[in-house]
């Protein structure tokens, strides 16, 4: 017999999973905030006095402990495919074609759904509890995220109705346009970075070591597919498994719909791209699936994708506006970016003010000025663009944008250097917006992590003259601080502690954080390896360097100019003389896994937008590829930027592939094979 007290926990339990599923899941709540409260209160309460009752899918029990060890993989029961691109309707009438000659007749209707541009998860629900959350990964195997899936209060902790024994779901977690803006207005509050966009910040959110960040996000999920069951009734279409999950309680998109034809998947495209920006989560197209599972079942999957279900990409969206001037960045290398300011406009779900233009050559490629009529878009996963003027608009007088031959910040002359794309300041540490750029850098997470020291402190330490190169940082002092407005004592021994600690950093956090073109947190950790001190590495040859695997001889260059350089040698000393470590007691252990590109070979050739070759090179180097001047049989793709000439006929020849420039930026994030799709 239950006590009075395991039937209190049940109800309140009860009350508070139908609670969350009318508030979240259906988005018509049934009680209000203070009920809602005043349930969860009642509950914590019981629990502290009896933790011998609490269960795993208790509404409390969200939020578990941070994990300290890396996120570990999971074989997905049932691959998780992912899905072949159409971008016209024609494309899609010869989907239709070719299932018709699969099958024998017409398909039997489809289900339009909204392509949400999350992360794809697949959730796992044994007897009703959730018990797995996992990434795609590379589609067999991908990572336990369950701890951060838990904290989505969108994601049932328990299924309603009657669950099957097992039941693998998977689904699209996402973070709404409305979380990621607030989420934003509040890194410019702090003085922060903002993020780039909801796709990317949903996906670092949950591969969070601590669930509690995960929680702080806001996130959501749409679930729209039916994996792995045992168990569960027997479905025919893919429209009865939407609904099937609806009863359970999952959050299945009220947008999909059930069509007989392409004339009625065409509506539905056009309704969904007119519509696009009217809800509060990104879609980057529809996807249109056999509804009959029979149907699916019959035309099947190719190695990468199923036959039965089609991605219609919509393409960015595009606005014109006026492009009111172009300014310039100096970076924390010292690298000079222009952007433009542009008239505020609202394109794919954004407000837009400002979009980089990379570097001169690429202003002077597209032919933008100042005071232009321009075309800008935002494609979901990329950063606003200036696509070209509009030329028709061009107000007699215009005149071509130079870079200017002083830097505005600190009056030092700036350069073009040779083989380069940006020019740069000359003036070192001495120009105030490379110093603050670089000490951004230096004190963030990945570099010296020193908690604290964002934008805004960073600011105020220049702006009072205490900081002058990051050295400095390691001298500051308590009574100085603690003469600044709103700074108590609390916050002041916060910041010095968190100083303090970096001192002792792993030498590949130091080398990250010293900034060295081309060496990110993978090419850093080898070089520490293979080092061990950064006198070491200061003395290595370029031969010496390219002798670590995975580090071609562009990055190795760049190291050596670095370790030349007289002011990047007089800021180790002043680090060294700071009590900063800059060696490793033990050797750094090897980096697990090997890099995403190691083994294979990449040409790249014409004009890219954003990179110069070199770059390009040292990019592709850092991820353990190669980079060779001709195409060949071994080659793995051809990076063909504008005007490719020869090298991209000769790759079409030899079938091998070829990549744009956003399939190139694709492959440095996702690897090859992923880059064409999601
Ligand atoms: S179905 C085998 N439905 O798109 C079926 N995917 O390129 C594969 N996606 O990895 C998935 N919304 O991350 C499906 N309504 C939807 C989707 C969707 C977004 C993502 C998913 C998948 C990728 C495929």
């Amino acid at each position: 017999m239950p006590s009075d007290t395991e039937l209190r926990l049940t109800e309140l339990r009860d009350a508070l999973h139908r609670a969350n599923h009318r508030y979240y899941v259906l988005d018509d709540p049934e009680i209000s905030d203070a009920e809602y409260d005043s349930l969860m209160r009642e509950l914590v309460a019981l629990e502290t006095a009896h933790p011998e009752y609490i269960t795993i899918d208790s509404p409390t029990q969200r939020v578990g402990a941070p994990l300290d060890e890396a996120f570990a993989a999971v074989t997905h029961r049932q691959r998780m495919f992912s899905l072949d691109n159409v971008e016209s309707i024609e494309e899609l009438e010869a989907w239709q074609a070719r299932l018709e000659r699969t099958l024998g007749r017409d398909p039997n209707g489809y289900v339009c759904e909204q392509k949400i541009d999350g992360l794809a998860v697949s959730i796992t629900y044994s007897e009703g509890r959730l018990v797995q959350a996992a990434t795609r990964g590379d589609g067999s195997v991908g990572e336990d995220i369950t701890a951060n899936v838990r904290t989505i209060d969108a994601v049932p902790l328990r299924l309603m109705g009657d669950p099957p024994q097992l039941m693998e779901v998977r689904g699209e977690i996402y973070m709404p346009v409305s979380a990621f803006e607030t989420l934003n207005a509040r890194q410019a509050e702090l003085g922060e970075k903002p993020y780039v966009n909801p796709r990317n910040t949903a996906a670092g959110s949950v591969r969070q070591k601590d669930p509690a960040k995960t929680a702080e996000r806001a996130l959501s999920i749409w679930l729209y597919q039916v994996g792995h069951v045992v168990g569960g009734p027997e479905l025919s279409t893919q429209w009865d498994s939407l609904q099937w999950l609806a009863d359970m309680g999952l959050r299945v998109n009220p947008a999909s719909r059930r069509v007989d034809d392409v004339a009625a998947i065409e509506d539905y495209v056009a309704t969904t791209e007119k519509g696009r920006h009217a809800n509060d989560y990104e879609i980057d197209g529809v996807v249109v699936k056999l509804d009959e599972l029979r149907e699916q079942d019959e035309v099947g999957y190719t190695a990468k994708s199923p036959r039965w279900a089609v991605a219609f990409k919509l393409p960015p969206e595009e606005k014109t506006t006026t492009l009111e001037e172009i300014r310039i960045n100096v970076g924390r290398t010292g690298a000079v970016t222009p952007y433009a300011v542009l008239d505020p406009v609202f394109v794919g779900g954004v407000t837009i003010t400002n979009a980089t233009l990379h570097n001169e050559g690429e202003i002077h490629r597209k032919d933008v000025r100042e005071g232009d009529t321009v075309v800008v878009r935002r494609a979901g996963d990329v950063i606003p663009e200036v696509v070209g003027p509009v030329l028709s608009k061009r107000a007699t007088g215009s005149k071509i944008w130079r870079m200017p031959a002083e830097c505005p910040f600190c009056s030092n002359a700036i350069v073009q250097p040779e083989g380069e794309a940006k020019a740069r300041c000359t003036g070192g540490f001495s120009c105030p917006s490379r110093l603050r750029e670089y000490l951004y850098h230096f004190a963030s997470r990945g570099a010296m992590d020193i908690e604290g020291l964002g934008y805004k402190t960073v600011d105020l330490l220049l702006n009072e003259g205490l900081i002058r190169d990051p050295a400095d940082i390691f001298r500051l002092e308590a009574a100085r601080l603690l003469e600044f407005e709103g700074w108590g004592e609390t916050s002041v021994d916060n910041l010095l502690a968190a100083i303090d600690a970096a001192r002792d950093r792993p030498l590949a956090r130091v080398l990250t954080a010293l900034g060295i073109d081309h060496v990110g947190g993978t090419v850093a950790r080898s070089l520490a390896i293979r080092f061990g001190s950064l006198t070491a590495l200061m003395e290595a040859s370029e031969d010496d360097i390219t002798e670590i695997e995975g580090i071609g001889p562009e990055i190795a260059r760049s190291v050596v100019a670095w370790a030349d350089d007289p002011d990047n040698r007089d800021l180790v000393d002043r680090l060294a003389s700071a009590g900063v470590r800059l060696a490793d007691p033990e050797p750094a252990e090897p980096v697990a896994g090997s890099l995403p590109l190691a083994g294979l070979s990449f040409v790249v050739t014409g004009t890219l937008g954003g990179f110069s070759r070199n770059e390009a090179k040292a990019l592709i180097e850092e991820r353990g590829g190669k980079v060779t001047g001709s195409v060949s049989g071994k080659t793995a793709a051809l990076i063909a930027g504008a005007s490719p000439g020869s090298k991209l006929a000769k790759a079409e020849t030899l079938g091998v592939r070829v990549l744009d420039e956003d399939a190139f930026v694709a492959l440095l994030e996702d690897g090859l094979g992923n880059e064409s799709v999601d």
